[in-house]
């Protein structure tokens, strides 16, 4: 297995951009990632990026260096004596398709997740969440190669340190561990989690029973009605993470703008909506030549085609400092900017 040199990322991430890597790789075993490993391509690069489906990054320029998008595939239900049924998945399988899979399979317990675009492998990441649930509340454990020593290591629940949209793999072991597949844990006696406004007004005003199938299918809905799709429009999903902070600090600003959303954290905490700081703040549909501000989302920046990273980055930019003059809080990127 080899490198390729001089590919176009542009069909390879989500927002569209086109940039292109100076080497790049797609191997398919463990066999062939640790072949690339120890490639003097790879020994002499000046850096090099994992790139699953492209779907939480932001390229700025031509990435000089190595890009690896492990295929690997499979789907496996392990041995599971316990409360939950264990399924190790390859780091290279689509979420989504995954989570119709193990719904056809009556294996439920993802279907808050429907639809988050990416690879199962970049799930644990950023601890993806949508709907109520997020990754850590279904997950097992993890194995992943060492780029450094090339030996495999398992990570569980503990060991992966999962935060609101962060993990060990965005902290110390950023850019450290190549994730080969997840193992997941899905409750044997499945119970809904319909707790989310969409999904709990959806479920009450058309009748219907809390089901796997169900909370699917409003899951699926909601998401089209207001994320824009990146086949049709690039876009990374939610560009900043909603800010957390103290009940205080929320009760403070809370007396200024009476109106602002909050949600309380279970350990105590306070998120904020930061859509609604964008929206605010007039952002929402707006466009700075081919890059704007989604008019349903206004935490999604779009490339109406043609855009460059730096002119979503300058927009982003704009963002935050209009935000942080108006509400005196900075918002922080959610996606990876290479
Ligand atoms: P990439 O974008 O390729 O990579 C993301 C990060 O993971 C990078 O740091 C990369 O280096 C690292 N990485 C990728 N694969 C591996 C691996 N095998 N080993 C080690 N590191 C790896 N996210 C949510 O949490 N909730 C949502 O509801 C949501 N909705 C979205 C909607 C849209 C329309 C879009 C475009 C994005 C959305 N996202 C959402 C963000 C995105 O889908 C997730 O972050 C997803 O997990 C990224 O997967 P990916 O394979 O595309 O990762
Ligand atoms: N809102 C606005 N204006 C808008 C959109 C939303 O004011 O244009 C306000 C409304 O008050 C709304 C609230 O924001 O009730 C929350 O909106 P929404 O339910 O759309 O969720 P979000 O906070 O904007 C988060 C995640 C999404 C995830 C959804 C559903 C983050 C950073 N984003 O968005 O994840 O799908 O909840 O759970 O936490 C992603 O990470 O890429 C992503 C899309």
């Amino acid at each position: 297995m080899e490198f390729s040199s001089d590919v176009n990322l542009q069909t390879l991430n989500t927002f569209g951009l086109a940039c292109r890597a100076r080497w790049f790789a797609a191997p398919t075993t463990l066999e062939q990632l640790q072949d690339l490993l120890k490639s003097a391509i790879f020994k002499q690069a000046a850096r090099f990026l994992i790139l699953g489906g492209g779907s939480n990054v932001l390229f700025l320029k031509d990435f000089d260096g190595c890009v690896i998008t492990p295929h690997l595939y499979g789907l496996r239900l392990l041995e599971s004596p316990g409360d939950e049924w264990l399924v190790e998945v390859g780091a290279g399988e689509n979420w989504h398709s995954m989570v119709c899979t193990l719904m056809e399979q009556n294996l439920p317990g993802l279907e808050n997740l429907a639809l988050i675009p990416g690879t199962v492998g970049a799930a644990p990441v950023q601890n993806i969440g949508a709907y109520g649930l997020e990754i850590q509340e279904r997950f097992a454990w993890l194995d992943a190669l060492e780029i450094q020593t090339g030996k495999m290591c398992r990570f569980d629940l503990e060991a992966c340190e999962f935060g609101y949209r962060s993990s060990v793999f965005k902290g110390v072991a950023a850019g450290r561990f190549i994730i080969m597949s997840v193992t997941l844990a899905l409750p044997k006696t499945w119970k809904a989690v319909s707790h989310y406004a969409d999904v709990d007004n959806a479920l009450r005003q058309q009748g219907l029973s809390a089901s796997p199938q169900n909370i699917f299918e409003i899951v699926v809905a909601a998401r089209r009605s207001k994320l824009p799709d990146p086949r049709l429009m690039g876009n990374a999903g939610s560009f900043f993470k909603n800010p957390v902070m103290t009940q205080l600090q929320a009760d403070a600003l809370k007396t200024d703008y009476p109106s602002l959303p909050s949600y309380q954290q279970a350990d105590g905490t306070v998120k904020l909506p930061a859509a609604w700081l964008i929206e605010q703040c007039g952002f929402k549909g707006v466009r700075r030549g081919a890059a704007g501000v989604h008019d349903r989302q206004a935490l999604v920046l779009v490339n109406y085609g043609g855009a460059t990273g730096e002119q979503l980055l300058s927009l982003a930019k704009e963002i935050q400092t209009e935000v942080h003059s108006r509400f005196g809080l900075m918002l922080e990127p959610e996606l990876l900017i290479v």
